[in-house]
């Protein structure tokens, strides 16, 4: 067992999962906006420190993805939140990408960027604590997206990036993901999606990465949001297995989603339904950001100070995508 496997197997094994709490400050000022916090770097540590200091932290938490911003920041203790993390048990892993920004001859498209200068961040974010890394490629469905140009740019990219983590001793999370907007149909998602993670994994294998040392974290397959085809939980579950058995290569140790948008209950009864009907050998979990955070983020917004409401929020939350993380979340454990 290659020591990056030991490191993936670490982190989503035995009902484990991975707290997206990467969210730039862009993106984290659009999450405190929307609930009336103010988006300082204190603020933004306040909340990220008191769900990282959770008690679930230690039985559901394999993995927490930091942003640049946080991880070189110190509890109000002093403490690095690398050790924050890492105390409890998790691995502490870290966004390195820039961000998508428009993709040059295709309108409407998405290229994500940051391999500039990446093999030095690498180096100073080992050093900081971080083992594993997060890059995101973002993928718009529509009747001509995504292009032949955007799967095969950002499959590039992807593979290039998780060169340089491997090579620096970190595990690459390979992120591609396609969003919901859209009218599309979830047949459409599922064709289009296994395009996308086929070609990554084409890209991958062509630049030598150890796939038994990476973490595919895709989006499930459900219908556009704007889609008249509202598909089961059952379907997604299906069609999601179906997408990832027939793309896949056997040696990719796990599967961690992305919510993507789905309700906190949707992404966990979903889930739960993947773990149910897992006919692959692969481990099924989360890397969830909204779908972790979303009821914590109300909670702590009425009283920035009070910890205990916050985290007894989150720690619910963690449960119940560790227990689908398992297949063994109902819908009766909400409530109790
Ligand atoms: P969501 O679960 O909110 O989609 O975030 C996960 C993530 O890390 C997206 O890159």
């Amino acid at each position: 067992m290659s020591d990056l496997n030991k490191i993936a197997l670490k982190i989503i094994s035995n009902g484990k999962g991975i707290l997206a709490a990467d969210e730039s400050n862009g993106t984290m000022t659009k999450r405190l906006t929307s609930v009336n916090v103010t988006s300082t770097p204190e603020n933004r540590l306040l909340f990220r420190e008191i769900l990282f200091s959770s008690e679930s932290m230690k039985e559901c938490i394999g993995g927490v993805i930091l942003y640049d911003e946080t991880i070189k920041q110190t509890t109000s203790l002093g403490k690095p939140i690398p050790e924050l993390i890492s105390s409890s048990g998790a691995v502490p892993g870290i966004k390195v990408d820039t961000g998508a920004k428009d993709l040059a001859n295709s309108s409407g498209e998405k290229i994500t960027e940051g391999l500039d200068g990446l093999r030095v961040r690498l180096k100073k974010y080992y050093e900081l604590g971080a083992r594993f890394t997060k890059w995101r490629g973002v993928y718009s469905i529509s009747d001509e997206h995504p292009s032949k140009l955007a799967i095969y740019s950002n499959a590039h990219s992807l593979a290039r990036y998780a060169a340089l983590v491997q090579e620096s001793g970190m595990v690459p999370i390979v992120e591609p993901e396609l969003l919901m907007e859209g009218n599309h149909s979830s047949d459409v998602c599922l064709n289009k999606t296994s395009e996308v993670i086929k070609k990554c994994f084409d890209e991958l294998i062509l630049h030598k990465i150890d796939l038994s040392g990476i973490i595919l974290k895709p989006n499930m397959i459900l219908a556009g949001e704007q889609s008249k085809d509202k598909i089961s939980n059952e379907e997604v579950a299906h069609k999601t297995l179906k997408c990832l058995k027939g793309s896949v290569p056997g040696e990719v140790p796990g599967i961690a989603f992305l919510s993507g948008g789905q309700s906190e209950i949707e992404a966990t009864k979903n889930l739960n339904l993947i773990n149910n009907i897992n006919n692959t050998k692969f481990i099924m979990t989360y890397s969830y950001g909204r779908a972790l955070q979303q009821s914590a983020l109300k909670i702590w917004s009425k009283n920035i100070d009070g910890i205990e409401a916050t985290q007894n929020t989150f720690n619910h939350r963690a449960k119940m995508c560790s227990l689908a993380a398992k297949g063994k979340w109902s819908y009766e454990l909400e409530s109790k």
